[in-house]
């Protein structure tokens, strides 16, 4: 039977993913489709079962469903069960394998596009939900040691931080502070096209040559991310991320690594 992929979200329409996949599997000649589909909340384990009846090999997870998959998975990676999400399903002899490639997408992206960073750099992560879990539990896994978390509430980010033995900050603690940072890692939704617009971090206190690093990237370039580059940051957006945690999920179905240099440049063209 020809194989094929899904991503499940609410909503769906919008995702990149399809587009991305469809690219590789044509490009390294697999004989597959990739389809986007609806999945309202609440209705997961109905889609988990017709997924597996309908013979699916493996799909993506996408928001609201990366933790409620969970239960109705037979296998789950260690770093998805310590995030409690899963981005990532693969479906080998009929059991259900749950992976998050999110964070690891990330790192991968960080080190492909500042390949001078080094184990010791000071982080600031500034957010404590979903995509900052993810992030920082892969950063920890990758050998990085010095971390703080600053979040609007500041206890959420004080429980994330005590799972990683990091620090917590309050935002205005790390706009003070700012200047101690090599990293910034930006994780929250403001500045987002629909979201709300403007920067949950004022920066004006960014040591030059900073690097700082959006996971939103639509649009490309976030008012953080203007900001700290007129005070000589050195800026990253979120396709990386993107292209890189759908390459890790693509390696574990199909055991192949697609290109993802010509891919980030593809997507960064059509949302430019
Ligand atoms: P995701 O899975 O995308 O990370 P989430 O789990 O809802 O989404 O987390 C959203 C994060 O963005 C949180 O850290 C949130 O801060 P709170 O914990 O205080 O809610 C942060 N966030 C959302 N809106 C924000 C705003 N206007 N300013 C600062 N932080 C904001």
């Amino acid at each position: 039977m020809k194989k094929w992929f899904a991503v499940i979200g609410d909503p769906i329409a919008q995702s990149m993913s399809p587009t991305m996949h469809e690219a590789w599997l044509q490009q390294n000649e697999v004989d597959a489709s990739y389809i986007p589909i609806h999945v309202p909340r609440g209705t997961v384990e109905e889609a988990v079962r017709s997924l597996k009846t309908l013979g699916c090999s493996g799909w993506n997870v996408t928001v609201p469903h990366k933790e409620a998959i969970i239960p109705y998975l037979d296998e789950i990676d260690p770093l998805a069960e310590a995030m409690q999400a899963v981005n990532t399903v693969v479906v080998k002899e009929g059991r259900l394998h749950g992976y998050n490639t999110d964070g690891v997408g990330f790192v991968a992206s960080l080190r492909e596009t500042f390949p001078e960073v080094e184990a010791d750099a000071e982080i600031l992560i500034v957010g404590a939900g979903g995509a900052a879990k993810g992030i920082s539990y892969a950063l920890c896994r990758d050998g990085f040691r010095n971390m703080t978390i600053a979040n609007r509430t500041y206890e959420t980010a004080e429980q994330l931080s005590d799972q990683l033995n990091a620090s917590a900050m309050t935002l205005s603690e790390a706009e003070q502070q700012l200047a101690q940072f090599d990293i910034i890692v930006q994780t929250t939704s403001v500045g987002m096209v629909h979201s709300q617009e403007g920067s949950p971090l004022d920066v004006s206190r960014l040591k030059r040559g900073t690097i700082v690093a959006d996971i939103i990237y639509n649009p490309l370039q976030t008012e953080l991310m203007k900001q700290a580059k007129a005070l000589g940051g050195k800026t990253m957006n979120g396709i990386g991320m993107f292209v890189h945690q759908g390459a890790i999920a693509f390696q574990h179905w199909l055991d192949i690594q697609p290109d993802t240099e010509q891919m980030t440049a593809r997507i960064r063209q059509q949302l430019g």
